[in-house]
């Protein structure tokens, strides 16, 4: 049911999350499990997590450091390297915890040094992917030092999608973390009929445009990779979210740093949102009268493309307004969160 005051909605999942490891799991894991059902986990650790074996240990990290009496699943992904098998990949398929193989192609983001030189190399294990119904994630930006940091994400379409996909047009794909008019049209108009490509959609690029890295000086708590665009491209991809298509779907890409490394001479790309993740997204639905639209975008298109079935159980959130704090802790350093010490305007209440 839904009032001016409160939206009731199936548990949503977050379809893109970094949760890092060792001790700082217990400083984050229960912000994303407190709301989501179930996460798919990025593998980019420090190790990339590129075997079966190690996704399943970390999987068992992650349980371990889930509050007793909180159901959360991580739905585990395996890290794409040049060295990559095909055995690899279907060990994967065979454990039932792997859901996904992520393609960060190499020095694209935090901890993809060892991500694809060239996917030529890879192009046996996309084969197998394909047979296989192992759905490939994408980062897509092309790292060109040539091209301008704002224009990756379109250029990638061109020189990688699309070459990509006309090679493998039954391989299911999930564009990440979309940030441009350019990603919006091609998943919309270029998914074909069976539903082959989605994209996931964060809060931060939903609710800011490019401004917000320079509002009154540089802030480094909104640097994430793919960087936030023009406005013309927040609405672009506003737009996409509440538009009621399955192809896009909830990916809050909540990438915690420490304090210290994102307030840097050379600070680190991510944002922290599980904290408020979804809240963050109501805002966004509700700053274009759409609320409405947010139970398909964040409760029931992910599973769909993924397979799986839909959450059963149903959260609150009530029109409440609340302070972000400043610093949450995280390891013998602190985590700052996206919006810290700013007004929110939606609270999780049950
Ligand atoms: C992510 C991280 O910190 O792991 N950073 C980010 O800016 N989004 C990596 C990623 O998803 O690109
Ligand atoms: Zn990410």
């Amino acid at each position: 049911m839904q009032s001016a005051a409160t939206l009731t909605l199936t548990r949503p999942d977050d379809w893109h999350l970094h949760l890092r490891d060792g001790a700082l799991l217990a400083q984050v894991v229960p912000a994303s499990a407190r709301t989501f059902a179930r996460a798919i986990v990025m593998p980019n650790l420090e190790t990339p997590v590129t075997t079966t074996e190690a996704a399943l240990a970390y999987r068992e990290r992650i349980l371990a450091a889930t509050p007793k009496g909180v159901s959360f699943e991580p739905l585990m992904t395996l890290y794409l390297t040049d060295n990559t098998t095909p055995d690899e990949i279907r060990r994967a398929k065979d454990s039932q915890h792997i859901h996904g193989v992520k393609f960060y192609p190499a020095g694209a983001t935090t901890h993809s040094a060892s991500g694809v030189t060239d996917l030529k190399l890879c192009w046996r294990v996309l084969e197998t992917m394909q047979a296989i119904g192992m759905p490939l994630l994408v980062h897509g930006e092309v790292t060109d030092p040539a091209v301008d940091l704002f224009d990756r994400e379109a250029v990638f379409i061109d020189e990688q999608l699309i070459p990509l996909r006309a090679a493998f047009p039954r391989l299911r794909v999930v564009f990440e973390h979309i940030t441009t008019e350019a990603a919006v049209d091609y998943v919309r108009d270029c998914g074909g009929r069976d539903q082959m490509l989605a994209a996931t959609i964060t809060a931060h690029h939903l609710l800011y445009n490019r401004n917000a890295l320079f509002e009154g000086g540089l802030r480094p708590h909104y640097y994430c990779r793919p960087v936030l665009k023009r406005e013309r491209h927040r609405r672009a991809l506003l737009r996409a979210a509440t538009s009621g298509s399955a192809r896009f779907f909830l990916g809050t890409d909540s990438a915690p740093h420490t304090r210290h490394a994102k307030e840097s001479a050379c600070g680190c790309a991510g944002c922290y949102t599980a904290l408020h993740a979804l809240e963050l997204y109501a805002e966004a639905f509700d700053s274009v009268g759409a609320l409405a639209a947010l139970e398909g975008f964040a409760s029931f298109f992910g599973p769909d493309f993924y397979g799986l079935p839909r959450n059963r159980d149903r959260i609150t959130l009530a029109r409440s307004q609340w302070t972000v704090p400043e610093e949450l802790e995280f390891g013998p350093d602190t985590l700052v969160p996206l919006r810290a010490g700013e007004t929110m305007a939606w609270k999780l209440v049950s």
